[in-house]
């Protein structure tokens, strides 16, 4: 695997790559790695003859007030887990190679990014879409793989891509959970023993509701429990849990057709985010 960090040299990489033919998927990441990302590698395999990695901790996607510095950082084990995964090529650019001059052009997300974590976090994605499109430029991959753990973000993209015509496939991959359920995060390291136990509750009263709702339960009266569940457990403030139309996110209030079950709530100083799949019964 090739660790690359400048522009040119990425370019030279990936004409040699696609010289002896073949398609390249792009897996963009932050780094601080775990089985979930390696999934996606391994999704990423499956589809495509090359896997580039990227890995940039991008300050565009974060509020004033979030942990854009203590972020955890640890490019040495992301590069051994990537290598074994089988990337081909490691892109590593500093902020300045991302952002030679500043981020003066910007992607505005679109309707997406309305609601959910597009309110609690402001801007937010509107970092997501101008970083990725600038990942998609320099390495123009024929397909890119994101976890359905950030689901919005996930949808945000695949709309970029359509309205831009970008012509890039955007592949989905259902989220990795530990034994007890918690979602695969690189912010699940910021936990205290006492609150990994807590954050269960996050995946458990999420899986409840999704139950109750295809069993008939009213949805509103499902995603009053959750937060009952949440509060119970210790998490506060919990910014949202909503149930949304699977592909264009609007609100629902009736499962009558393929929804999402999305949460995010605080755990200490620690930010969780959670989605289930909702299939109204056959
Ligand atoms: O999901 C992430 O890790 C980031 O939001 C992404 C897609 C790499 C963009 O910085």
């Amino acid at each position: 695997m090739q660790i690359i960090r400048g522009k040119a040299e990425l370019r030279q990489a990936l004409s040699m790559l696609r010289e002896g033919g073949g398609t390249v998927a792009l897996v963009p990441t932050m780094g601080a790695l775990h089985a979930g990302h390696i999934a996606l590698v391994a999704e990423a395999r499956q589809r495509a003859d090359h896997v580039v990695a990227s890995i940039f901790v991008n300050p565009t996607q974060f509020g004033a007030n979030e942990d854009l510095g203590r972020y955890p950082r640890r490019e040495a084990s992301d590069a051994r887990m990537l290598e074994e995964a089988g990337t081909a090529i490691l892109w590593a650019p500093d902020v300045d190679t991302m952002y030679p001059n500043g981020p003066e052009i910007t992607v505005k997300a679109g309707p997406a990014a309305a609601g959910l974590d597009g309110d609690a976090r402001p801007g937010h994605f509107d970092g997501v879409a101008t970083v990725v499109a600038r990942l998609f430029d320099q390495v123009r991959p024929d397909i890119a793989v994101f976890g359905e753990k950030d689901y919005q973000q996930l949808l945000v993209v695949r709309q970029m891509v359509a309205s831009l015509g970008l012509g890039i496939d955007i592949v989905g991959v259902p989220t990795q959970r530990d034994a007890d359920g918690l979602a695969l995060s690189s912010r699940n390291a910021y936990l205290s023993e006492d609150e990994r136990r807590a954050a269960r509750a996050l995946p458990r009263s999420l899986g409840e509701a999704a139950q109750a709702i295809i069993a008939g339960t009213p949805v509103v009266e499902a995603i009053d429990r959750v937060r009952e569940k949440l509060a119970a457990a210790g998490f506060d403030p919990i910014d949202y849990v909503e149930l949304r139309d699977a592909s264009t996110l609007e609100p629902m209030t009736t499962l009558d057709r393929p929804a999402r079950l999305l949460a995010a709530a605080f755990l200490g100083r620690t930010r969780l985010i959670d989605n289930l799949p909702v299939e109204p019964a056959e």
